[in-house]
């Protein structure tokens, strides 16, 4: 009997999928947010700006900006691209030690 409600306790704590894949991104309504929906969705799903460091993710961002231009849409703005860049850094992956 005690047994048994300790398993029901284990599995009501344990997270399920739907809310592993509803993971929020942060500070959603800033510049910054708005500035990566509208220039990094495009051709993929919108990337978490935890998916690098801050360290890594002006490379990246840099190949993103010529998978633009090979697949002829046009480069993010340089103003869009200040944000892009700060909120990127802001939210980003804690740097490997
Ligand atoms: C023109 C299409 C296109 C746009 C727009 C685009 N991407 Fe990508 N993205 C790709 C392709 C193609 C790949 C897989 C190959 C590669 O890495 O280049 C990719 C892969 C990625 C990856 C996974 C690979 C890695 O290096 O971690 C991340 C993260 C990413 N993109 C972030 C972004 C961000 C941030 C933006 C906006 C600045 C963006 N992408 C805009 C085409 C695009």
């Amino acid at each position: 009997m005690t047994g048994f409600s300790a398993i029901a306790l284990l599995l009501g704590c344990s997270p399920s999928e739907s809310q592993v894949s509803a993971k929020p991104y942060p500070d959603m309504n800033s510049e910054g947010f708005r500035a990566l929906s509208m220039n990094c969705a495009e051709c993929h799903a919108l990337p978490y700006p935890d998916a690098h460091t801050a360290s890594e993710w002006p490379a990246v961002i840099a190949k993103m900006q010529s998978n633009r231009m090979q697949r002829g849409i046009g480069p993010i703005p340089a103003s869009e691209m200040k944000l892009l860049h700060q909120y990127l850094r802001t939210h980003a992956a804690q740097e490997a030690m």
